[in-house]
């Protein structure tokens, strides 16, 4: 059994996605929050886990929040932490400390639109494919290793909100897909930077972007 912690901030829907997906081999250690009111905690909550709050404010500095959310994290033996929808930069001891075994989710298809507000600047950009990204955390902000993609297209008289609705329904397809890879032992980052998935049945150009949907 793997034992998995997530790190949310708020509305925790891909949390949600991955404790529903009931991975087998996988245990849904803790659900962790940097603020006491992060929606998702109550979900996890109900469904039996056990639910955390680290708040950022109590602390005087990034370092000291990161060695206390580390401490929190380390008491659940985690073999893989998953940030979903986690709004904190962290430091890159915090980072390094969970090398190879750190995943998030990021709405935009990486290396574009990394930072805030990714749908709103894909739609001043222009771009007609726009999408998800699931990655190894390195120390640089919404960089990393890339796991999964998926893409979605920009349609015309989309805003904001119907896009990020589009992008999100990936978002709950690959973050559980990532999950389930590691925990079957399958996805891993090697010592040179890269990420190796062992075995996927789809083959290369089926897994790494499935295909453009509605
Ligand atoms: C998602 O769009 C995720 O990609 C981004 O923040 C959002 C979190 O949503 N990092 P939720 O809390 O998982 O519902």
């Amino acid at each position: 059994m793997k034992n998995i912690v997530i790190l949310i901030s708020g509305r925790g829907s891909n949390m949600e996605a991955i404790v529903r997906a009931r991975i087998d081999g996988a245990r849904i250690a803790a659900v962790i929050a940097n603020r006491p009111d992060a929606a998702g905690l109550q979900f996890a909550a109900h469904a039996g886990i056990a639910t955390r709050v680290v708040d950022h404010k109590a602390f005087a500095s990034r370092e000291a929040f990161d060695a206390a959310l580390a401490d929190v994290i380390d008491g659940f033996a985690p073999d893989l932490v998953v940030l979903a929808g986690f709004m904190r930069v962290l430091t890159d001891g915090f980072v390094q400390r969970y090398t190879g075994r750190l995943l998030n989710i990021h709405p935009s298809l990486l290396p574009s639109f990394p930072g805030l507000h990714t749908h709103q600047r894909a739609l001043e950009a222009g771009v007609r494919v726009h999408g998800t990204t699931v990655h190894f955390v390195t120390p640089a902000l919404d960089c990393g290793p890339i796991v999964i993609q998926a893409a979605v297209p920009v349609r015309p008289g989309d805003d904001e909100d119907r896009l990020a609705a589009r992008v999100l329904v990936q978002e709950h397809r690959i973050y559980p897909q990532a999950v389930r890879w590691f925990v079957e032992g399958r996805l891993s980052l090697t010592p040179a930077g890269t990420v190796q998935v062992a075995d996927v049945a789809d083959g290369p150009d089926g897994w790494t972007v499935p295909p453009v949907e509605g």
